[in-house]
């Protein structure tokens, strides 16, 4: 006890009692030094700046070379567009942090024979016949044509004598967890990186590499991404790379793996799947998950158009479950949705479903652009914050609309009928050498509109917002950023012309 305190005599309190009160005084002084400083930044911050200022700030890069606007609908014409501004200098190509290629990553894909036919379309989406390198293991043989542009077929090792005792479950995830042993043991040279994925896995396949090189393939890695779903993240574990999603483990690791999965194996008759079994060997191994969100399970069922429409800022690696969601272009089936995303993904596949958020001021709408994919467009003023946010246009595995379900937050799909966005799914695209310029076309898909009281001015008239864009391959070599867009002037009521590219200086998304 501190009787010393308690037993301080009268002058100790007094003098206690003005340095209190100079304290009070010191604290005051600083708060209103602080507070004036805070208020003058702010003001600095508020103030717009004056357009000259804009201009000279402007990079060559930054600068948007559509100003003219006769110029830009003039596109179509192919003919070679008079340009007032010197053609920009080719952008530095920044060396990646590792030298990864595509020929150091080893695919391991795990098929069923009685779903071959319809998945393999899912496989020629992505596979790049001479260039990506694996294997598909199968349970059985299946008949094959030649030059079907399909990885080698392997069938799986005989795991009938291993013990599996889970009720809900199937023992072909025995099979499928062993792909990653399996696929090693076919002795490829030259491997850092095993990517495992499903019959019903697409991946991006430079933005697999954009992502693995980031990391040491030297060194232990399980990289990979949770479900979106809470329940099946706690009934499995957030510690576990979903495997339809797709994860990679790098080769020492995968070494360790091959040694041990045989015994692992055996110590978890009772587990579901073939990811959580590697999980529980990863877990023996001691090796933790490293998320990379761009990894998607989709343990979700119906329109996608809330999640591809806000992704997180981070390169898109894989899309899973494409036969469980809807088709992601409306007017197109499921396969054909993918082909048609992945002409945007041969122009940019770096800013693929990048989100970009601009506002249109005299109009007072809200835009978000899904690059190569969607722009929405809401009346009135929505904020960045709550764009950015998912909204449930899907419903979880359970089939229900519930916001509690998912791991990460997500917004309502607005009842009001003032609020429903005007949706504009990429058309066709292109891309324009000269001004080394992606131009996208976007239609409005055309749907019932709610009759909405207010009086401001409809998307409605608005028929094609045309985007253009610059290819950006190394924007992930840089700290992840939004992408900027700006409403670009345009004559005509029916059409719209949006820039999205690297932020400017100060450009901020405001209204
Ligand atoms: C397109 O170009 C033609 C000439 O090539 C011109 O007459 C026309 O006005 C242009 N269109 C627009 C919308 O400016
Ligand atoms: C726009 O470009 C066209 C040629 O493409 C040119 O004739 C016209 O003067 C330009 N307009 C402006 C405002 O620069
Ligand atoms: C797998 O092995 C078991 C016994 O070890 C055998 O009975 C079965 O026929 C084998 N299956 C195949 C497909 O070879």
């Amino acid at each position: 006890m501190n009787s010393a305190a308690i037993q301080r005599p009268p002058i100790g309190l007094s003098s206690l009692r003005s340095s209190i009160t100079w304290l009070i005084i010191t604290m005051l002084t600083i708060y209103v030094l602080y507070s004036s400083k805070l208020i003058f930044n702010k003001r600095q911050l508020e103030c717009p700046l004056p357009s000259s200022d804009i201009s000279t700030r402007q990079n060559v890069e930054d600068s948007s070379p559509f100003a003219n606007e006769s110029a830009i609908s003039n596109y179509s014409a192919q003919e070679p567009a008079v340009s007032t501004t010197a053609p920009p200098p080719p952008l530095p190509s920044l060396p990646l942090r590792d030298d990864t290629e595509l020929k150091h990553i080893a695919f391991g894909i795990a098929a069923s024979s009685n779903l071959w036919d319809k998945r393999k379309e899912y496989i020629k989406l992505w596979w790049r016949p001479g260039e990506t390198r694996g294997a598909v293991w199968l349970d059985k043989k299946v008949s094959t044509g030649r030059n079907e542009g399909l990885p080698d077929i392997k069938i799986s090792g005989n795991t009938s004598e291993f013990k599996y005792t889970n009720r809900q479950g199937k023992r072909s995830a025995l099979r499928i967890s062993r792909v990653v042993s399996e696929t090693l043991r076919l002795g490829m040279k030259d491997v850092r990186w095993f990517v495992m994925g499903d019959d019903d896995t697409v991946f991006v396949v430079e933005n697999v590499l954009r992502v693995l090189s980031k990391y040491d393939h030297n060194q232990y890695y399980y990289i990979g991404s949770s479900s979106e779903s809470h329940i099946q993240n706690i009934f499995f574990s957030y510690a576990m790379a979903y495997g339809g999603g797709g994860f990679a483990i790098s080769y020492p690791l995968a070494l360790e793996i091959e040694k041990m999965q045989d015994r692992c194996i055996q110590r978890y008759p009772g587990l579901y799947g073939s990811d959580d079994r590697i999980q529980a060997c990863m877990a023996e191994l001691g090796v933790p998950l490293t998320r990379e969100p761009g990894f998607h399970q989709y343990d979700v069922y119906g329109n996608l158009l809330g999640l591809l429409g806000a992704h997180p800022v981070t390169p898109l690696v894989s899309l899973h479950h494409l036969d469980v969601v809807a088709p992601i272009f409306p007017q197109l089936n499921r396969v054909q949705s993918l082909h048609h995303l992945f002409e945007s993904v041969k122009q940019d596949s770096a800013s693929i479903i990048q989100q970009s958020i601009c506002y249109d001021k005299k109009r007072y709408w809200s835009i978000s652009v899904s690059w190569g994919y969607v722009v929405q467009i809401f009346r009135g003023v929505i904020s960045p914050r709550e764009l950015e946010m998912p909204t449930r246009t899907f419903l979880n595995w359970y089939k229900r609309a519930d916001y509690t379900a998912y791991a990460f937050n997500t917004r309502p799909v607005t009842k009001h009928p003032c609020q429903k966005p005007f949706l504009y799914y990429m058309g066709s695209t292109k891309y324009d050498e000269g001004r080394n310029q992606i131009i996208g076309v976007y239609s409005r898909f055309k749907e019932s509109s709610p009759y909405c009281r207010w009086t401001m001015e409809s998307p409605e008239k608005l028929n094609t917002v045309i985007v253009l864009k610059r290819p950006d391959s190394s924007r992930w070599q840089k700290s992840p950023r939004r992408d900027c867009c700006r409403v670009l002037p345009s004559k005509r009521s029916t059409n719209m012309y949006i820039w999205v590219g690297k932020c400017r200086m100060g450009e901020v998304s405001e209204m």
